[in-house]
């Protein structure tokens, strides 16, 4: 008995308030982006958006990924996680792709802040729906566990 168990329930609400805050900027950053690209190089509208985008990626998304890690891996830790079922291993493979796209963001992110405009609105328009395809397929994987 993991020394952890006590601690699920509370491991769980926080896991989940971090996956909140984590997945609301998943889907809010490549919205920005729409339309920053938009924008003039150096306008004051350009110069917001860096702002908007450089707060909402250090503030808020990266703090809130790490501790989505930080708390899954503590429920895995307490003894709930019955390792010969595959569902966590489906949804980790799933997390690992929105950990990358994060990364993707942060260079995109920091593509802006130098002023280049590395993709059009189009390319962000379709990037944005692949957090969301990722989200559905993480809570179905833990909430149904499938197999
Ligand atoms: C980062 C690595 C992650 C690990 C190691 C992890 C691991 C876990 C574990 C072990 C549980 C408990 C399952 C149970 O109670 O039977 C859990 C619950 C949950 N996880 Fe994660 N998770 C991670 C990331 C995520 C992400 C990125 C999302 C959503 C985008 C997510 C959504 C959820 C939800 C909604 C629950 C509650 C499920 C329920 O109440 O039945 N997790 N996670």
């Amino acid at each position: 008995m993991s020394w952890l168990a006590p601690y699920y329930p509370w491991l769980k609400a926080l896991h989940i308030l971090s996956v909140i805050a984590w997945m609301a900027g998943m889907l809010y950053l490549p919205r920005l982006f729409v339309y920053h690209t938009g924008s003039e190089p150096g306008s004051p509208a350009s110069e917001t958006f860096k702002t908007m985008e450089r707060r909402l990626y250090r503030a808020i998304m990266t703090p809130a990924m790490v501790a989505t890690w930080l708390f899954g891996i503590g429920l895995t830790l307490t003894g709930v996680v019955v390792w010969t079922t595959l569902w966590l291993y489906a949804k980790l493979l799933l997390v690992v792709a929105m950990t990358w796209l994060h990364g993707l963001f942060g260079r995109w992110r920091r593509a802006f802040a130098a002023d280049a405009r590395p993709h059009g609105a189009g390319f962000y328009r379709a990037i944005n729906e692949v957090p969301t395809l990722l989200l559905i397929g993480i809570v179905i994987l833990v909430v149904v566990k499938p197999f």
